[in-house]
């Protein structure tokens, strides 16, 4: 699953040109059972099954003496802290992040504390695994790294870059099924673009996700926007 999520796409042709490097490490190489167990049944009962300690520690391990001692240790799971935009800022400028993936019930959690794992959760819902969630870290990481997303521009201006949805995109034709592309952005005027999407964006975080505005990083004209944004709303009231 990690395999083909990596072989297409902005990612996958990242890692053709070397931008970046991601190993993937089948946790059954480090068994040593005849069944090659990676989980077992937990202590305590109750039901599903709990991934073993030992496999995980040793991957890890051989990941240290092979590729050297990464710059995070990371175990994917929905009791993480939530990764965000802003930790994806954090984690493109490492060198070297190893990511954990459970599946089952979870991981028997000495496995944190042994390996000085951070736990990261990509949401409030549970995946059968950690494989996803992986990919969806790789993914946000990579188009951080520079030379990854071809247009540097179109990171910088991406949604949540700056704490706020992204302003409505359009393209040709200026009419479909009877919905037009508002004029401003057909008009050529360059600065009323720039106001338009930037009111746009602030109107759709306020009317969206208004708790994201709390810690948006607003400079004094998007402050100003926001306030007008909020008596035009009163006023429709
Ligand atoms: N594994 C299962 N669910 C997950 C989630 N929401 N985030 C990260 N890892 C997970």
């Amino acid at each position: 699953m990690v395999e083909a999520g990596l072989a297409d796409g902005v990612i996958g042709r990242a890692i053709e040109h070397g931008l970046l490097d991601v190993q993937v490490h089948d946790l059954r190489a480090y068994t040593t059972d005849r069944h090659r167990s990676v989980d077992d049944l937990p202590y305590g009962g109750g039901p599903g099954m709990v991934m073993k300690p030992e496999p995980l520690a040793r991957a890890v391990e051989e990941i240290r003496t092979r590729r050297g001692i990464p710059d995070a240790i990371v175990l994917l799971s929905p009791q993480g802290r939530r990764f965000t935009q802003a930790e994806a800022v954090r984690m493109s400028v490492l060198r070297h992040v190893a990511l954990l993936c459970g599946r089952y019930e979870g991981m028997d959690d000495r496995v944190r504390a042994l390996v000085a794992a951070e736990e990261l959760s990509i949401g409030d819902y549970v995946l059968s695994g950690g494989e996803l969630a992986a990919l969806v870290v790789v993914d946000a990481i990579s188009r951080l790294v520079p030379g990854v997303v071809a247009d540097s521009r179109s990171v910088e201006e991406d949604s949540f870059s700056r704490g706020l949805l992204d302003y409505p995109h359009y393209t040709r034709p200026s009419e479909f099924c009877g919905y037009a592309v508002p004029d401003v952005l057909l008009s050529g005027h360059h600065e009323e673009v720039r106001l338009w999407r930037k009111k746009t964006a602030i109107r759709r975080t306020l009317e969206r996700r208004p708790e994201l505005l709390d810690t948006a990083a607003l400079d004094d004209e998007e402050r100003a926007m926001l306030d007008e944004i909020r008596k035009e709303r009163e006023r429709e009231q």
